[in-house]
């Protein structure tokens, strides 16, 4: 296996695949529904301002479920002790929702997808830390009006977050690496072909080969927990 300590500067990408095993369904598990909506039709904002209660209590329901019953696995660990004996640059990508990278250990983390522990006041535009389930009359902390409040995700259409940092992460990194991801959502998708361009080394590692496997120079496939591992192990 490459070692990734050869290395100077790392990207990581990660997808819901690395937490498949703490208990969290992938997006696209189920075939993309959840009880019967299409996972992309509670995703929107057109889907908020139509049904707000249905995409809060999706969101609420994952927030629960991340609380209750979610722990981080051994392929997050992994790469929080990577992270920590690493010399070089070195930055983490999710598109997690969930914070099992940070229980994990994890510090260079950014949530490109936004966060399901935190919300926002539409208002105000102010984010805070939340642990409870909110609805379309929660009251808001700072502005006190009640219904201003969205979960703090970015959603179909909207713009992800940090991407002036990420692509010049990825513009300047040698080694970027894709972890659980289908490739199917951009730009993330599109990450792996930005790496290549200024020379970086590739590589996925993944249950099966996702839709833009022929662009990494390396893949490894099976279970996060133990090709996450393995591969880090050093
Ligand atoms: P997907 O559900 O599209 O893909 C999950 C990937 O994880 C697939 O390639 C699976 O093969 C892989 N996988 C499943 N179990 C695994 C395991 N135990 N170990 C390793 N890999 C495993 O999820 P994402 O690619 O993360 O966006 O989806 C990308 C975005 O689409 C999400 O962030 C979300 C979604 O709609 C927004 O909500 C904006």
């Amino acid at each position: 296996m490459l070692n990734p300590n050869n290395f100077n500067s790392i990207v990581i990408l990660t997808g819901a695949g690395i937490s498949a095993e703490s208990g969290l369904k992938t997006f696209r598990d189920n075939g993309g529904l959840w009880e019967g909506h299409r996972v992309e039709d509670v995703a929107t904002p057109e889907a908020f301002d139509r049904n707000p209660e249905l995409v809060h209590t999706f969101y609420n329901m994952r927030r629960q479920q991340l609380l209750k019953s979610a722990n981080p696995n051994s392929a997050h660990t992994a790469l929080a002790e990577f992270e920590k004996q690493f010399d070089g640059e070195f930055i983490l990508i999710t598109q997690n929702v969930d914070n099992l990278h940070e229980q994990g250990g994890s510090q260079s983390v950014r949530h490109m997808h936004g966060e399901l522990l935190k919300a926002q006041c539409t208002s105000s535009q102010k984010v805070f830390d939340i642990s409870e389930p909110i609805n379309a009359s929660s009251v808001c902390t700072c502005c006190h009006k009640s219904g201003t409040l969205r979960p703090c995700i970015v959603w179909f259409g909207e713009m992800p977050l940090h991407m002036e940092e990420i692509e010049q992460a990825l513009t300047t990194c040698d080694l970027f690496i894709s972890i659980g991801t289908s490739g199917q959502v951009y730009p993330a998708a599109g990450f792996v072909q930005l790496a290549r361009s200024t020379g970086a080394t590739t590589v996925e590692l993944n249950l099966e080969p996702s839709d833009g496997c022929s662009q990494f120079n390396h893949t490894y496939y099976g279970p996060a927990t133990t090709v996450v591992s393995q591969f880090f192990e050093f």
